[in-house]
């Protein structure tokens, strides 16, 4: 059974997409089951760059079934934009490449308005959601009150919930937030639309056709989304998602037992970034954090927004690879450390007047930690056309051996940079 799970380990924005791209030469099936279209997964093939914020990044291989599982919120709309895009780029030729699961979410215009006046509302204590409608979703999810996928060929059914959904909405959006309220008719109508276009994709059980591919042996990648330090129960909350990004998600997410969970792959950047609010220890608000964020070009797929950089964090990556299982790293973006002359790596933290090593659970207590550092010296190489480990320059080795050992964890790929080619293999994935 060949059950892999791709994770982030910091707060997003690792280099997923790319590395799932590159494990889905050797894959049969890759699986979304968490999030929705606030994840953008970022792949470059051939020069020319993807985004993806609802299709599994396996879709750039015709052979390569993807599926989207229950535990994603779909917004129904922009998948059917996505679609028409890869479609446009000569992917997707066979509509059944793509399956969704009659189980999922349906993220509703609504839901993003929610998402927007409740920011708005929130001033300078707000998340920094992507404004994708991810919280409001899965609220009516949890409150029993969704409409699901397969809801959306249920006329009867669905003319009743969305009823329901709206008549809750419009009372806030009336009486609480001042806004306009939305009107069900022209929604119902778009979604019924909507449906007729994404028949072909429709799936009423992807737990059995999971289970059935696991069992016959097929290599399945199951392609987490944002970071273990965004995860609703274990990551800084409240500045988090609202959905569970551990690998353990990918279990509860599609429906299958975590004991075909074979490998738990854990994708860094070498250093980080966050976008959004909520505490970041190692942040650099200087010339250096100004320096990763230009090199490493550190915008936001899903919102265009800048993002907060710094060292890396192996704290934080130490609590990633405990809360994850995770058995193996990817480190992505060493290109981008080239030319400093010392590098930070955060080790232990200090709490007042004593030092930790684990990673505090309340935001709050991370929020007044100081990071310990252990400095090593920089490369002034570049090493985005470097192809192999032996090729790097010695303190760029000497670098990701230190991270390797200090985390007890095996790097099996290094990334210099955004395509495929730019790749040093360690150790094959399906091995
Ligand atoms: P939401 O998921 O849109 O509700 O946003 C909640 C928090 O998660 C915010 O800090 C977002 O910036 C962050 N977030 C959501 N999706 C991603 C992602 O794909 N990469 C990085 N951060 C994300």
């Amino acid at each position: 059974m060949s059950g892999i799970v791709v994770i982030g380990s910091q707060w997003g924005d690792e280099g997923k997409g790319k590395c799932v791209d590159l494990f889905a030469a050797q894959a049969d099936y890759v699986i979304r089951f968490q999030g929705g279209a606030n994840a953008g997964h970022t792949l470059v093939v051939e020069g020319k760059k993807f985004i993806l914020h609802l299709i599994p990044s396996g879709i750039l291989y015709d052979n390569v079934k993807c599926v989207i599982a229950p535990g994603v919120v779909l917004d129904v709309e922009q998948l059917l934009e996505e679609i028409k895009y890869v479609k446009e780029q000569g992917r997707l030729n066979d509509d059944s490449q793509l399956v969704i699961s009659d189980n999922c979410t349906i993220l509703l215009p609504c839901h993003r308005q929610l998402d927007g006046v409740r920011e708005r509302e929130l001033g300078d204590e707000k998340i920094g959601t992507t404004g994708r409608g991810i919280g409001p979703a899965y609220e009516d999810r949890m409150a029993r009150r969704a409409i699901l996928f397969g809801d959306l060929y249920q006329p009867e059914t669905l003319k009743k919930k969305l009823e329901r959904c709206l008549e809750e909405k419009n009372f806030l959006f009336k009486h609480l937030y001042k806004v306009e309220e939305v009107a069900i008719e022209p929604l119902y109508q778009k979604l019924l639309e909507v449906a007729e276009n994404l028949k072909p994709y429709r799936s009423q059980e992807t737990s059995l056709f999971i289970q059935k591919a696991l069992k016959s042996g097929k290599k399945v990648l199951f392609e987490g989304a944002q970071g273990t330090l965004l995860d609703i129960y274990h990551g800084t909350y409240p500045y988090v998602t609202s959905s569970s990004t551990l690998a353990g998600a990918a279990a509860v997410g599609c429906g299958i037992g975590p004991t075909f969970l074979q490998k738990i792959v854990g994708i860094s950047k070498a250093y980080s970034t966050r976008v959004g609010t909520g505490p970041f220890p190692t942040e650099l608000n200087d010339e250096q954090g100004d320096r990763l964020q230009a090199v490493g070009q550190e915008f936001g797929a899903t919102t265009g927004r800048r993002r907060r950089c710094g060292w890396l964090d192996l704290v934080g990556l130490r609590y990633a690879i405990r809360t994850n299982g995770i058995t193996n790293l990817a480190l992505t973006k060493l290109d981008v450390l080239s030319g400093f002359e010392e590098v930070k790596v955060c080790t232990r933290y200090r709490l007042g007047d004593q030092e930790i090593d684990s990673f505090p659970v309340s935001a709050e207590t991370l929020g007044k930690v100081e990071p310990i550092y252990k400095t090593l010296p920089g490369w002034s190489e570049k090493i985005s056309e470097v192809r192999s480990v032996k090729e790097l320059p010695r303190n760029a080795r000497e670098y990701v051996h230190y991270v390797g050992s200090e985390l007890s964890t095996p790097i099996d790929l290094i990334s210099v940079g955004p395509s495929r080619e730019q790749t040093l293999w360690i150790k094959p994935l399906f091995s």
